[in-house]
This record gives C-alpha cells, sequence and structure tokens, in this order.
C-alpha cells in the first residue's frame, strides 16, 4: 500500500457515508441532514456548512451516534441555540449534534424545583419559573441559549450564573455513559464549565425559591430594559471577550475609542463595545480578523491579552 492509499483509507469522514452510517445506528425518529447550513443556527448569522447535522431523538440515539464519531474518529461538536458561537466561513468538517428534539427540550416544574432539558430554551424557564411564582432565575430571561449550552459556558448575567441555580446535572460521557452529578461537583468557574468539555449535558434540575409573581415579573422587565438599552438588538454573538479581572472589556474597548471599527460586514457596536455585530453581509472571517484587531490594540495600549468568550469552531 502507498502513503498515499494509507491517507485515502484513513476511516475520514465523507458526508454521505457518514449520514448513512448514522441513519443505521439511530430510529428514525432522529434528524440526520447533510450540508446544513450553520449560519442558520447561530446568532451571528455566519459561517459554513455542517458535513453531516444530527438531532438526536433520545439518549440511546445519541449514544449510538457519538460512539459512531468516537469509533471512526469524526469530529463532532454539540450545538445549542448557537448565541455563543462562531463559525468559520469553510463550516464545520465533522458532525454537528443539536439537542433540539423535543425529547430533550422539556421544562417540568415540582414544587420549588424545574426540571429541565438540555435543549429548553433560558428564556422559557424564566417565564415558566414566574409562571410558578419562582424567584432567583429572572436573569436567564435575556439570555438567548439553550439550558445545555448556558451549562457548558456556565453562561449568566446580571451578576448571576447558570451554576448558581442549578442542583443537578445529568451527563453523558463521549462513550455514552449516562450519569447524574450534583452541581457542586461540576468544575464551574466563570464562563466555563470544565467538566463539560468532556461530557454532555442532557439536563438539569434549576431551584427557585417561593417568591412574588409580581415582584418576580417587575424584575424581569427591569432586566430587560437594562438589557435594550445597554446592549445592540443586531445579530450578534453577545460578549465576544471575557471580562479581564482589571476591568471590563466593553468598558476598555470603549475607553480605546474601537466603537465603531469595521471589517466588511462586523462592526465593533456603537452600543456595548464588548459586541461585534453582523452589520448586514459579514462573514465569519471579518468577525475574526476584527477580533484580531480589538486583541492586538488592547494589548499594545495597556497590556492586557483579552480572552474570546465565543466559542469558535470549523475551517
Ligand atoms: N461599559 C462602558 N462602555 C461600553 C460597555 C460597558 O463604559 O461600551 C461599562 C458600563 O457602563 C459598566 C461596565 O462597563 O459600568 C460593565 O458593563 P455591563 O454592565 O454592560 O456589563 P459587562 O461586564 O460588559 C456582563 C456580561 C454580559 C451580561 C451583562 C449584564 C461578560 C463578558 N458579559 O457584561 O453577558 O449581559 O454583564 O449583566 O461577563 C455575554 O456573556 O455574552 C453577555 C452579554
Amino acid at each position: 500500500m502507498t502513503r498515499q492509499d494509507a491517507i485515502l483509507e484513513k476511516p475520514e469522514l465523507s458526508q454521505a457515508g457518514a449520514a448513512d452510517v448514522l441513519a443505521q445506528r439511530v430510529s428514525p425518529a432522529t434528524v440526520i441532514r447533510r450540508d446544513e447550513p450553520l449560519a442558520k443556527h447561530t446568532t451571528l448569522r455566519v459561517g459554513g456548512p455542517a458535513q453531516v447535522y444530527v438531532e438526536p431523538a433520545s439518549e440511546p440515539d445519541l449514544a449510538a451516534v457519538l460512539a459512531s464519531c468516537q469509533e471512526r474518529g469524526w469530529r463532532f461538536f454539540v450545538l445549542g441555540r448557537g448565541s455563543n458561537l462562531l463559525v468559520k466561513d469553510g463550516g464545520f468538517p465533522g458532525v454537528v449534534i443539536c439537542l433540539a428534539h423535543a425529547h430533550f427540550s422539556r421544562i417540568e416544574v415540582a414544587g420549588e424545583r424545574l426540571n429541565c432539558g438540555a435543549g429548553g430554551k433560558l428564556k422559557a424557564v424564566a417565564v415558566e419559573a414566574k409562571r410558578n411564582s419562582l424567584a432567583g432565575l429572572e436573569f436567564l430571561e435575556g439570555i438567548p441559549g439553550s439550558v445545555g449550552g448556558a451549562l457548558r459556558m456556565n453562561a449568566g448575567a446580571m451578576g448571576c450564573a447558570m451554576l448558581d441555580v442549578v442542583e443537578s446535572v445529568r451527563l453523558m460521557s463521549f462513550d455514552g455513559e449516562v450519569q447524574e452529578r450534583p452541581a457542586r461537583e461540576l468544575a464551574a468557574t466563570y464562563r466555563n464549565c470544565q467538566t463539560l468539555r468532556t461530557h454532555l449535558a442532557l439536563g438539569a434540575v434549576l431551584r427557585g425559591q417561593p417568591g412574588s409573581r409580581e415582584i418576580i415579573e417587575q424584575r424581569m422587565n427591569e432586566y430587560s430594559r437594562k438589557r435594550w438599552t445597554s446592549q445592540p438588538a443586531a445579530p450578534s454573538a453577545g460578549c465576544i471577550f471575557k471580562n479581564p479581572p482589571a476591568i471590563p472589556a466593553g468598558k476598555l474597548i470603549d475607553e480605546l475609542g474601537l466603537k465603531g471599527t469595521r471589517v466588511g460586514g462586523a462592526v465593533v457596536s456603537a452600543e456595548h463595545g464588548n459586541f461585534i455585530v453582523n452589520s448586514g453581509a459579514a462573514t465569519a472571517r471579518d468577525i475574526l480578523d476584527l477580533i484580531e484587531i480589538v486583541r492586538q490594540r488592547v494589548r499594545a495600549t495597556c497590556g492586557i491579552e483579552l480572552e474570546t468568550e465565543v466559542e469558535i469552531v470549523g475551517e
């Protein structure tokens, strides 16, 4: 066998082949699509296609997808609601797993607890908590993400973070093993949950405190007003950078006069310095170049190394 043959025989993902292999291993209720445009699955609205896109209909189907990826060495990543995600223009050369199927999207209230699937929307969780007079989850109202994505990123707003309101998490290891773990056992830090880099979140039990529905509603309205007056409405991925310890990234970028800086269709928001918005026809390249310009200016002027908060995937 020549070296070239060996390369050709590597278990690389061929679009049709991979979709067929997966279709044989999962139930018909699982959605499998080839060449799925990922731009429409992200709030930034940029990025190329996923070679294979899967919405598993059950935990066994999800485990079967993971097993195929492991056995054949296919790359995969788990997509939430795409609100903290930048997919490169070449797309993702692997399997994108999205827990958007109804099976993973439940939000069930029992007393002070909300049992939520990873695909549930955070806004729906906040609304359900309010409906049941449960306080403490109002901050989830304006985060345009899923429960799974928020766990993975330990998403936060208004001084609160996801893992602060979670009692336990249902996880699947990449080998398909399911376990329930108390939230305190998960390695959660500011905008990260390390355990969820080696496991998938299937769902979580969130806990609220009994409260007055009127006060909960007032708090949600106040948060919403704060967000609409300080953050842009144009397509974005929320904050692009994590806040460095010394100063909020948005304030720093604002003070350096970088608002309005543009590369192609990507612009540093005039409303909030830590947002890059897609003004219409941005590409992922435009956004990546703009991120680099901002990082370089901040490094050169203040010696601060900005770290991206947004997840960057693809080629
Ligand atoms: N500021 C400016 N100019 C700007 C932006 C902000 O001077 O252009 C100042 C503000 O006036 C304020 C300070 O910087 O004094 C902090 O700003 P803000 O209250 O907007 O909070 P942030 O630290 O920039 C964080 C989260 C947001 C979350 C808001 C509101 C991070 C990286 N960002 O932003 O989360 O919505 O608090 O609670 O932690 C996200 O993670 O994607 C995100 C949007």
